[in-house]
């Protein structure tokens, strides 16, 4: 986005989020404590394993599930303290929201510009302005050629790039996807990825997509990974041409609200870290983390001769 005063202001904030199923037999803790925030303006990507809590994270955004503890504002919506009248108008003005299935974001008997006109009419727009803005749409989707088409008659990318013009209709400030590629192939992927930028730049419409596209960090700002309900790690893309670097890609690890550093389990393993680290503060600003294992060690040798 070019806006630079919108930039670094925080537009979704969410701080020891939880998300709990309750069944009657079982309990699960989709969400653990997850802290997030992400920018107006932002075009971040959210990666994980399967289960780590995406699509409950991206449901809660969306309105259309509720949290069960913690903070979650999105704009000037308090999302757990949200009345059912609130709700109606946060899902209908600020969210838009595009599924993995192609088949589950168009209906299939109307035309593509059809699928945008008639919410918008039905919504109390008149047939012009209706009209005008599935135009604008279709064209920043770079789709105007396929408007009388029927989503059966379009491919798995153009009915994709069509739910997003779909979602867009009613001007949100928030656009969320949940897998929009999953069904794609590799190239019809990366225009319907194109098409994000584009109206991230164009329209400053701030984005957040699930992937499990493995190369998504070369197509988005900021890439958020989740693990076990949280968020986990971080890799940014900045442009530093002040310090002629030009693109520098970074990796961090998140620092949750409480101080806590998740560590990869294969840099613990590797370090032979079980339960138990030493933290050393060194002057110059660094943090040493090691093994206790010389320690353990010791006690054992001690128990031994008890
Ligand atoms: N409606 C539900 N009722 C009970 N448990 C649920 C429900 N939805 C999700 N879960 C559980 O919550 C956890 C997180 O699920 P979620 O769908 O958010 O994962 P995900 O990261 O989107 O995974 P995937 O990559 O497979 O889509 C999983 O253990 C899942 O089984
Ligand atoms: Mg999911």
């Amino acid at each position: 986005m070019n806006n630079e005063s919108a930039i670094h202001t925080t537009y979704i904030f969410c701080e020891d989020l939880f998300k709990i199923y309750k069944s009657e037999q079982l309990e699960v803790v989709a969400l653990r404590g997850l802290d997030l925030q992400v920018n107006h303006g932002e075009l971040m990507a959210i990666v994980g394993a399967s289960g780590s809590g995406k699509s409950t994270l991206l449901n809660i955004l969306a309105g259309l599930d509720q949290p069960s503890a913690g903070q979650i504002t999105v704009g000037e919506f308090n999302l757990l303290t949200i009345t059912p009248e609130e709700l109606v108008d946060y899902r209908r003005n600020e969210v838009g929201f595009v599924w993995q299935q192609t088949s589950r974001n168009l209906i299939p008997y109307l035309s593509a510009e059809q699928n945008i006109t008639v919410p918008l009419i039905l919504d109390g727009a008149s047939r012009n302005q209706a009209n005008e803005r599935a135009k604008l749409l279709l064209d920043a989707v770079h789709l105007s050629h396929r408007s009388r088409q029927k989503p059966n008659e379009l491919s798995g990318g153009e009915q994709q790039r069509i739910a997003i013009a779909v979602a867009l209709a009613n001007s949100p400030t928030l656009l969320l996807a949940d897998e929009p590629t999953g069904e794609l192939d590799s190239t019809t992927a990366d225009e319907v990825f194109q098409v994000f930028h584009d109206l991230n730049e164009n329209l400053g419409v701030t984005i957040v997509i699930v992937t499990h596209d493995t190369d998504i960090i070369s197509k988005v700002d900021r890439v958020v990974a989740m693990r076990d309900g949280k968020t986990s790690s971080e890799q940014i893309r900045s442009i530093q041409y002040s310090k002629g670097k030009g693109e520098v890609l970074e990796e961090f690890a998140i620092v949750d609200h409480s101080g806590r550093l998740q560590i990869p389990r294969k840099y613990l393993d590797e370090m032979g870290i079980n339960k138990r680290a030493r933290l050393n503060f060194s002057p110059d600003g660094h943090v040493e983390i090691r093994s206790t294992q010389d320690t353990e060690d010791r006690r054992a040798m001690w128990d031994q001769k008890d």
